[in-house]
C-alpha cells in the first residue's frame, strides 16, 4: 500500500497525502477542518466502525477486516493524478484532446493499483466506491467503504 501511495504521489507535483485538496472532486467543496489525509483515515475508523457496529448486532458478516482496511486506505490512489494542477491545466486547456479529466480518481486509482500488485478486492474498490460502481455488482468490503466515503 505504501508504494501504490508513493506511486501515485510521484506522478505528481504533490509530496504529502496532505498537500491535496481535501474535497471529493477538485472542485467540489473542502472539509471543513483537516487534510485529504483525515479524509482517508476517517474513512478507514468509520468503515471499521459500521461494520464493527453491525457484527456486534448481527454476527459474522463475512468481512475481511484486513482486506477492508487495505480497500478503505487505497480507496483514493487516483486523487493526486485527478487533483494534480498540471493535470488540471493540461485538460482544461484542451477538453476534446482527451477529456477533462482524461480519468477519474477511481478508474485512475485501479489503474494504479493493479500496477502495485494490490489486491483485486482493493482495485475494484478504487476503482467503484464511488458513482462507477453504480453499473456492477460491489463486494462487501467496497459497499462498507462506500457508505465511510459518504459519510465523509
Ligand atoms: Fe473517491
Ligand atoms: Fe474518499
Amino acid at each position: 500500500m505504501t508504494d501504490a501511495w508513493t506511486m501515485a504521489l510521484s506522478e505528481t507535483e504533490y509530496e504529502r497525502i496532505e498537500d491535496i485538496r481535501p474535497s471529493g472532486d477538485p472542485h467540489t467543496p473542502p472539509l471543513k477542518n483537516g487534510t485529504q489525509a483525515a479524509h482517508i483515515r476517517g474513512v478507514v475508523i468509520t468503515a471499521r466502525a459500521i461494520v464493527q457496529s453491525l457484527e456486534e448486532v448481527s454476527g459474522d458478516m463475512e468481512v475481511n477486516h484486513d482486506l477492508l482496511l487495505a480497500c478503505a486506505l487505497c480507496h483514493d490512489l487516483g486523487k493526486p493524478f485527478e487533483f494534480s494542477p498540471a493535470n488540471r491545466v493540461r485538460w482544461q486547456r484542451d477538453p476534446a484532446a482527451g477529456g477533462n479529466p482524461s480519468l477519474r480518481h477511481t478508474a485512475y486509482g485501479a489503474h494504479l493499483a493493479i500496477n502495485a500488485g494490490l489486491p483485486e478486492a482493493v482495485w475494484h474498490t478504487a476503482f467503484a466506491h464511488d458513482h462507477q460502481g453504480d453499473l456492477i455488482e460491489r463486494s462487501l468490503e467496497n459497499t462498507m467503504v462506500l457508505w465511510a466515503d459518504r459519510a465523509w
